[in-house]
């Protein structure tokens, strides 16, 4: 059975699909899936943001073919493992939860590196592209643990 893993933020155009490309260039594809979705409507069937677009095509990686969805309660179901951004998107994603095997699939995705610290991916929507940056090197690092757990 192939493990399959959902990167969540808010929008579904800046930090999640950034998340899902980098881990996506890091695992084997017949063993791991990796999808991301947001914990609003707002963007639903956008491409990711030019800045993400933009921060991955300097590290040689295409997200373009990505486009925005909604997180929704099914995730659950489709889904091994959840990985949050910020409390903001944890808070949204265990309010959907049913039950405790639901909650349990829930993590803040730089628990990762700094195991039990809850810090936060920060929302780089608002600021420039330093942000993107600084987005791009975490998720990098976080990913690069997530894949060689899966080695
Ligand atoms: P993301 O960033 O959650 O990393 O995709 C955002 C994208 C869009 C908005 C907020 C955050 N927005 O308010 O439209």
């Amino acid at each position: 059975m192939k493990t399959r893993i959902l990167m969540v933020c808010l929008g579904n155009i800046c930090r999640s699909p950034l998340a899902e490309g980098i881990l996506k260039s890091k695992i084997n594809p017949q063993e791991i899936v990796v999808d991301s979705a947001g914990t609003s409507d707002y963007h639903v069937d956008d491409c990711p943001d030019p800045r993400s677009v933009s921060i991955a095509k300097e590290n040689n990686l295409d997200i373009t073919s990505q486009r925005g969805r909604q997180f929704s309660v099914e995730d659950f179901d489709s889904f091994d493992k959840i990985y949050v951004m910020d409390m903001a998107n944890y808070r949204d994603v265990i309010s959907k939860a049913r039950n405790e095997k639901d909650r349990n699939k829930v993590s803040l995705i730089l628990n990762e590196i700094f195991p039990g610290e809850n810090v936060e991916v920060p929302d780089p929507y608002h600021g420039g592209a330093d942000g993107f940056k600084r987005v791009y090197q975490m998720l990098n690092e976080a990913c690069e643990v997530i894949a060689k757990k899966h080695q």
